[in-house]
């Protein structure tokens, strides 16, 4: 009970029958009943319905006047409604409130979009974001993000570890996307960075002896966004000291089911199942495998090496290329629209074609098949691929022959595709850990390794000794924590010795007065004491995006951008004034064009 109201709308039931009661809430729907004015009052908690009768002179009288969205307060009883008018669809469908006093605390002009309405487009939802965040949808996503950070929340602090905060104005990190830049004022012509995630913080935590660090924090990219990317977002970061990565896996499945449990009543597996990067290449095509879609890829190299035919002999026989076939279980009714369709979806991820086999009668040979390649194919390498495949009558199998990047993500997405367009795909969640990775990947344009995750990343142990002679064949210590297809953390044990550090940053082209400038400071705290230490990051705004069963992260966060990076709410970013500019010791190339709002596609 405050001064203003003693119930929320939403949580008036039966039990409050002939109490008197004062709300709070903004109009939700009016309706007219000959005499009898019926309101929809609504706040955060629900609905609850609100009587206006005539013998109330003065309430009926404000009553006529509210419109949509007005903020009112009402003083009434509570009753129980007439027979044959309950509402078994709303939580407070047993009662009304018969009104009192009705007053208008704030008036409201027509809202742009009504909130119950369908298909708002999203610039305007993002544009009138205040009203959007009215809908109960999105007051239920909010909510459940509460709630799921509260619980995160309870589960470190129990564990022991420590919310320590890392600075926002710092140097650049190293996380692979382009910086935000900030300009001094006091130091003219430099520039902090917003930090793409507080890594190198963490790190010098723990080499402060904090041992178990976490942080909700927000992150700042400036790269491609997309459903699951945004300019900023929210990451759960973590380190711990003297654990190894079993360890932290283990605890960090631990909170994960622990927050399931608890926010969705869902259990999760105990534990969450494994899979090397290889492998998860090599079956799904992707180091983020959606282990709900049930087809899989396997590998035909071997098979068609021989084979009058270059396009699979080709990369069969390159050591950088696969061929690998993806069998559709009924998919000879496939037409041929259907599989131009998907020739031109695999073209979007580099595929230079599909070709297929559809398989009418797996034991009839060739005349048994029907396939634009059939020609190409040995008798021999046609039964190893109908072997291999499993394939049955009515089945149709996909092929993809390129180098092993291009094959892995154009059939990797086929997979999921297909999974989802014929009906292959498992409900529930499907978490997993995906382990071993490589240190690095070779950069064909850059011509030099980058790391596959970051340059802090410890190497296995028995690879050390490998990194100057074979860095290709080094796996990292690094894990994935994969769910539904999604990405949802990654993290790694970090390389703790000063020597190891300095070899991995000039494998990467780093050299040492360049790390000097850039890592100067983690490298001499290296120098000083360090244990130990690894951890993870989890993308907060991803795991409740799945938990909402949202399509997007903007969905689950209350003020985000468009893809353009823009606030359609504010009209950020906007253009700096002369002054502001000449204090910053900035001369722009090229003066903004006007401040016309962005253009937004969301
Ligand atoms: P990483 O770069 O993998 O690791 O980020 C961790 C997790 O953050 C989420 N994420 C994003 N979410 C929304 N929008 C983005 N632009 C975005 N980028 C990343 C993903 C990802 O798994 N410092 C390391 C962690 C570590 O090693 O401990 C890091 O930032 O869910
Ligand atoms: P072509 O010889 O280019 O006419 O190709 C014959 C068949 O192979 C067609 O069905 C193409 O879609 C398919 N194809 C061509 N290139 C590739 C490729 N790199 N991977 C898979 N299929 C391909």
């Amino acid at each position: 009970m405050t001064a203003m109201r003693t119930h929320y709308c939403g949580t008036l039931d039966a039990g409050a029958i002939d109490q008197p009661v004062r709300l709070c809430g903004w109009m939700h729907r009016r309706r007219d009943h000959g005499g009898v004015i019926f309101v929809d009052l609504r706040d955060r908690t629900g609905l609850v319905q609100v009587v206006v009768d005539p013998d109330t002179p003065e309430a009926f009288a404000v009553a006529e006047r509210v419109r949509s969205e007005y903020v009112l307060q009402v003083a009434g009883r509570v009753r129980r409604r007439p027979e044959g008018t309950e509402n078994p669809d709303m939580a407070t469908g047993e009662i009304e409130v018969l009104v009192e006093e009705l007053n208008i605390l704030s008036a409201a002009e027509t809202p742009p979009f009504q909130l119950d309405e369908e298909d708002v487009a999203e610039e305007h939802r993002l544009r009138f974001r205040y009203l959007d965040l009215r809908r109960p949808e999105m007051q239920a996503r909010l909510r459940l993000r509460a709630q799921v950070t509260r619980r995160l929340r309870r589960f470190l602090d129990d564990e022991g570890f420590l919310d320590i905060e890392t600075p926002m104005l710092t140097r650049t990190t190293p996380e692979g996307a382009r910086d935000y830049l900030v300009p001094s004022r006091t130091h003219p012509g430099h520039f902090f960075a917003l930090p793409q995630s507080p890594q190198l913080f963490k790190q010098l935590l723990m080499m402060s002896g904090m041992d178990r660090y976490y942080q909700i924090v927000r992150c700042f990219r400036d790269e491609d966004l997309r459903a699951d990317r945004q300019p900023e977002f929210t990451q759960l970061d973590i380190e711990t000291s003297f654990l190894t990565e079993e360890e932290i896996m283990t605890l960090m499945e631990r909170m994960v089911r622990d927050l399931f449990a608890q926010v969705l009543e869902v259990a999760l597996p105990d534990p969450f199942p494994r899979l090397t990067y290889a492998e998860a290449m090599r079956r799904f095509g992707s180091d983020k495998p959606d282990l709900r879609v049930t087809l899989e890829l396997v590998d035909i190299g071997d098979l068609v090496r021989e084979v009058d035919f270059k396009v699979f002999a080709g990369p069969a026989a390159d050591p950088h290329g696969r061929v690998a076939a993806l069998r559709l279980p009924g998919g000879a009714s496939l037409t041929r629209k259907e599989i131009d369709d998907y020739t031109r979806f695999v073209s979007r991820y580099g595929a230079r074609g599909l070709a297929y086999v559809k398989v009418n009668q797996a034991g009839a040979g060739r005349e048994g098949l029907q396939s634009p390649i059939l020609k190409f194919l040995t008798d021999a390498a046609i039964a190893g691929i109908l072997e291999r495949t499993g394939a049955v009558d009515g089945d149709l199998i996909f092929f993809g022959a390129d180098k092993a990047r291009v094959v892995n993500e154009s059939l990797g997405a086929l997979r999921v595709r297909l999974g989802h367009d014929r009906g292959f795909v498992e409900h529930g969640w499907r978490p997993l850990w995906v382990v071993d990775f490589p240190m690095f990947e070779w950069d064909d344009k850059a011509a030099r390794w980058n790391p596959l995750h970051h340059p802090f990343t410890a190497p296995r142990e028995a690879d050390i000794e490998r990194l100057a002679t074979d860095p290709g064949g080094c796996l990292s210590r690094a894990y994935d924590m994969v769910l539904n297809g999604s990405e949802i953390g990654g993290g790694s044990i970090r390389i703790h010795r000063h020597e190891v550090q300095q070899q991995v940053l000039s494998l990467l082209g780093i050299g040492e007065q360049e790390a000097r400038d850039k890592f100067g400071f983690l490298l001499d705290a290296l120098r000083y004491g360090c244990p130990p230490h690894g951890g993870i990051a989890f993308g907060l705004d991803r795991m409740v995006m799945l938990m909402a069963g949202a399509a997007s992260i903007r969905e689950v966060m209350a003020f985000p951008k468009t893809q353009t990076a823009a606030c359609l709410l504010t009209q950020a970013p906007s253009p700096a004034s002369d002054s502001q500019l000449r204090e910053l010791g900035i001369r722009l190339r090229r003066p903004p064009e006007g401040d016309k709002p962005h253009s937004a596609t969301a």
